[in-house]
């Protein structure tokens, strides 16, 4: 959980592309807004949309719920402890509210979604209920709360991406950003809650988003994330607003229109310029070609890193999830990363105690990890989301000990794999975008290799955020790199 705050300044730095052509300065009503986001880098991105669409409404924004006029939380309904968190943290905003009746409490994100006016119902404190693709309509929503009642929109859309909307940079480091490229899912995992609460799957369109990633370039940030469900089925096809056209477009017949896959798009943005490091996800195994492998190996600024979630490493699971794929495909795409990208790193979800899991099929799982070697791992013990096809279809009948039993396996198998794979960096040098001083010490820098790893090393004269060093790596704890300075040039690892 982070909180957002904003600043105006930040806003102001934040307008870029197209949306750059602004107005007279915006008058503050004073007016204040405290925006708190739980959930996937998509939800806090969203977060920004909708401080930009609040911001042009002439609201502040505060880090201190306690000051603020309006109150919202931006959720997740991935699984059923990511829903608990959020009611526990509404209690809390009930408490200010029955101090402070005219604070309005906002519940958006994919809880609203999932339980559209049931929350009203269920947590009276709650004023306005917002779904992902309602955000445009928030200032009629306050208003319509504003004169006394309970509002609430939650219709989904097949084509709102928010495209034109400049998201406000908030709590940012002015060097690494999120941009949106697509919203919704349309792959219905069985376990999965996203389809429902996000809706179809629609792409942004591309002129868009290279004119944000451009803008954040110009402001000087150094690193950029396109984020959606499963970037590797990005498609947008319409017209060409791009006179300059670069090889990665591909014409259509006529001319005027242009067709832009994932490939392309990320080649575009890497295009923009070498000191401009582009990262993205979540990826697709049935969905991740060697197109897009072979556009990562030839742009040294597309960073070599793929989250890749496997879920599980037996085929009769994966086709009860729906995902479409196999352990032999995921294992070729695996053998076709390390053959196209050699040294890049995989990272993985993973879900233990998934409906009917035998412990044969579970030991699949761990093999699978030892097979990967992977870089990191987000693991989950698997969580019934009502409404979804394993709610309807499958019983949930691993028994919460074996789940937990199972999710601790791999999680020491990955901490073992993750230790391996930084102890793989120990005695190189590498290339690092510095992101600021490191949490433990003013007096260290931190900030990222290529393939995602953290490194922190004692910050050295006429080295600053948002410059690219040399850092020797000289020794690794379980998560992090740790190194100094170097002169030499970076040898490929
Ligand atoms: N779009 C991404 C993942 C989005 S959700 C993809 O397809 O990989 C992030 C992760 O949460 C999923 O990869 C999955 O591992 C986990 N997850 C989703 N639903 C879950 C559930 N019901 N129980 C446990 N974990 C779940
Ligand atoms: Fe959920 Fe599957 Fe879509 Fe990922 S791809 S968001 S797991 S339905
Ligand atoms: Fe959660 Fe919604 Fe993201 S359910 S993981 S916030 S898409």
């Amino acid at each position: 959980m982070i909180d957002l705050q904003l600043a105006d300044k930040t806003h102001d730095e934040g307008r870029q592309g197209e949306a750059l052509v602004t107005d007279a300065p915006l008058k503050r009503n004073g007016r204040k807004l405290y925006i708190e986001s739980y959930g996937c880098q998509m939800n806090f991105a969203d977060s920004e949309i909708v401080a930009s669409i609040l911001f042009d409404q002439g609201f502040e924004t505060t880090g201190d719920y306690k000051e603020a006029d309006v109150v919202f939380i931006n959720t997740c309904s991935i699984r059923e402890n990511a829903e608990q968190r959020v009611r526990n943290r509404l209690s809390q905003f009930g408490a200010e509210k029955r101090r402070n009746p005219k604070l309005i409490v906002g519940v958006l994100g994919c809880m609203a979604e999932r339980l559209k006016s049931k929350f009203l119902d269920e947590e009276k404190l709650v004023d306005v209920v917002v779904g992902p693709d309602a955000y445009r309509e928030l200032p009629q929503l306050l208003a319509e709360v504003e004169s006394g009642h309970k509002a609430i929109n939650v219709l989904l859309s097949r084509e709102e991406t928010y495209a034109d909307i400049s998201p406000v940079r908030l709590n940012g480091n002015g060097i690494t950003a999120f941009i949106s490229i697509m919203r919704g899912c349309d792959n219905m995992c069985s376990f999965c809650v996203v389809p429902f609460t996000r809706g179809r799957e629609r792409s942004r369109d591309p002129h868009s988003i290279l004119a944000e990633a451009q803008g954040l370039f110009d402001m000087g940030y150094k690193e950029v994330t396109l984020l959606g469900q499963n970037v590797d089925s990005y498609k947008w096809k319409g017209a060409d607003l791009v006179t300059e056209q670069t090889a990665a477009v591909a014409l259509t017949e006529d001319k005027r229109e242009i067709e832009v896959n994932f490939a392309q798009l990320l080649e575009k943005v890497a295009l923009i310029s070498p000191d401009l490091r582009i990262r993205f996800s979540t990826s697709h195994p049935k969905d991740i070609t060697d197109e897009v492998l072979y556009t990562i190996a030839k742009y040294d600024n597309i960073c070599n890193y793929i989250h890749l979630p496997v879920q599980s490493g037996s085929s009769r699971i994966l086709d009860l999830m729906n995902r479409t794929y196999t352990r032999e495909w995921y294992m070729n795409r695996i053998d076709a990363i390390r053959r196209i990208i050699p040294g890049c790193a995989i990272s993985s979800d993973i879900i233990a105690g998934f409906c009917s899991e035998t412990e044969e099929e579970h030991q699949e799982t761990l093999s699978m990890m030892d097979y990967v070697g992977y870089d990191f791992a987000f693991t989950f013990s698997y969580s019934e989301r009502p409404g979804t096809l394993a709610a309807r279809k499958l019983p949930d009948d691993i028994p919460e000990e074996v789940k937990k039993r199972r999710l601790a396996e791999i999680l020491v198998k990955q901490q073992n794999s993750s230790l391996y794979r930084l102890q793989q960096f120990v005695g190189k040098t590498m290339r690092i975008l510095v992101e600021g001083t490191s949490k433990k010490s003013d007096l260290d820098y931190c900030g990222r290799n290529d393939q995602n790893a953290m490194v922190v090393f004692p910050a050295t004269a006429g080295i600053a955020p948002g410059q690219y060093v040399n850092v020797y790596i000289d020794r690794c704890t379980s998560a992090t790199l740790l190194g100094v300075v170097a002169v030499e040039e970076p040898a490929n690892v």
